[in-house]
């Protein structure tokens, strides 16, 4: 080998020239992983003029042996000085970019808020509970023997009829429940007296909508059967409720009315919580406002689901949920309820 000892020195110290410059190429630690691999690797300038060492004698080969490690040291601290300075500064940017300035406003949340028409439902439900009374559930499509049949409903009934009432198509058997009454029966399919409950549900009548009417609505249907119940319970029951609900001291009467499946059937009013009964404009100058529907369980329900009508009685109500909330804040078109106007709805913040 004619390679001489201080041709071997000059290769090594060109090697750490060109392995620095190799490393200072590089500009982020990516292309720093590309430079150690070209300033220290198999092909590095390093390897080769370590490659010529072996063809001197063990003195020589020691000392150059030496000056290899220390380029390779050498070059190994500045690679790590390039890393630790690239992850540095990656640091700082990310630090940069994420940077929160804790003095600006927080982003305030919109606050929601329960609509009127489940405020009111939940209010109504709520002094039933207090009453003693459980929730009940049916479903909104439903039979028609349910819906008319079971609650004395005459065939030649107006209320069947497709001009009034939603069938289901090609289902003379099926309906859109016109009124919550249809969960009266089957509460009392499934449970034995004492009964006592309120069902708050969405009902549907082929009605031309307008300020009092809509084709989708909720009511709330109240049943009370057990041993001896008498017109003066029922009274005295929905006297609690009007009072909850509208006053303390009002009172309240009950006129007679017509509904096939109570016998006697009833509405009810209650002295307008605004006047007093001195006539205004929400009762229309009548003193009176009308709440709802109301009766003694006709017997024919209880035969119908096998109860014995000479042990037991009860009584019944139903009430629109949209016309009590209209009265309770004043509002006098209950389509407002439906059209999710916020300006409408945001009057109800925190409303009772
Ligand atoms: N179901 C009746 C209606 O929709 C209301 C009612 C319920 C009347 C229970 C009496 C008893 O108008």
């Amino acid at each position: 080998m004619s390679t001489n000892i201080q041709e071997v020195k000059q290769l090594l110290e060109k090697a750490k020239a060109e392995g620095l410059a190799i490393l200072n190429s590089a500009t982020d630690e990516a292309s720093l992983e590309q430079a150690r691999t070209k300033a220290l690797g198999r092909k590095s300038p390093l390897s080769r003029a370590r490659s010529s060492l072996g063809s001197f004698d063990p003195d020589q080969r020691k000392e150059l042996g030496q000056i290899a490690n220390e380029v390779s040291r050498a070059l190994e601290e500045e690679l790590t000085r390039k890393g630790q300075a690239f992850r540095a500064a990656e640091r700082e940017a990310r630090w940069e970019r994420e940077r929160i300035d804790v003095t600006l406003p927080g982003n305030r949340p919109e606050v929601a808020s329960v609509h009127p028409l489940a405020r009111t439902t939940w209010k109504i439900v709520d002094i039933f509970l207090g009453l003693g009374y459980r929730v009940a559930d049916g479903p909104e499509i439903e039979l028609t023997k349910y819906n008319f049949d079971a609650l004395n409903t005459p065939t030649e009934h107006p209320s069947r009829a497709p001009q009034d009432t939603y069938y289901i198509k090609d289902r003379p058997d099926l309906v859109l429940r016109t009124h919550t009454s249809p969960v009266q029966i089957r509460t009392l399919e499934t449970e034995k007296p004492p009964v006592y409950v309120v069902c708050p549900g969405r009902c549907y009548r082929r009605d031309e909508q307008d300020p009092t009417h809509l084709n989708a609505f909720y009511q709330i249907e109240g049943l009370a059967v057990d041993v001896g119940i008498t017109m003066g319970d029922m009274k005295g029951t929905l006297e609690v409720f009007a009072r909850e609900m509208f006053g303390d001291d009002l009172d309240v009467r009950l006129r007679p009315s017509f509904f096939p499946f109570t016998e006697p059937s009833a509405e009810m009013d209650v002295q307008c919580f605004v006047c007093r009964g001195a006539g205004c404009r929400v009762c229309k100058g009548e003193g009176w406002i009308e709440l709802m529907g109301c009766g003694m369980v006709d017997p024919f329900l209880l035969e119908w689901v096998g109860i014995d009508p000479e042990r037991y009685t009860g009584f019944a109500f139903g009430m629109g949920v949209e016309r009590g909330a209209s009265l309770v804040h004043g509002v006098n078109d209950i389509r407002q309820f439906y059209e999710n106007d916020l300006r409408f709805l945001r009057q109800f913040l925190g409303a009772g």
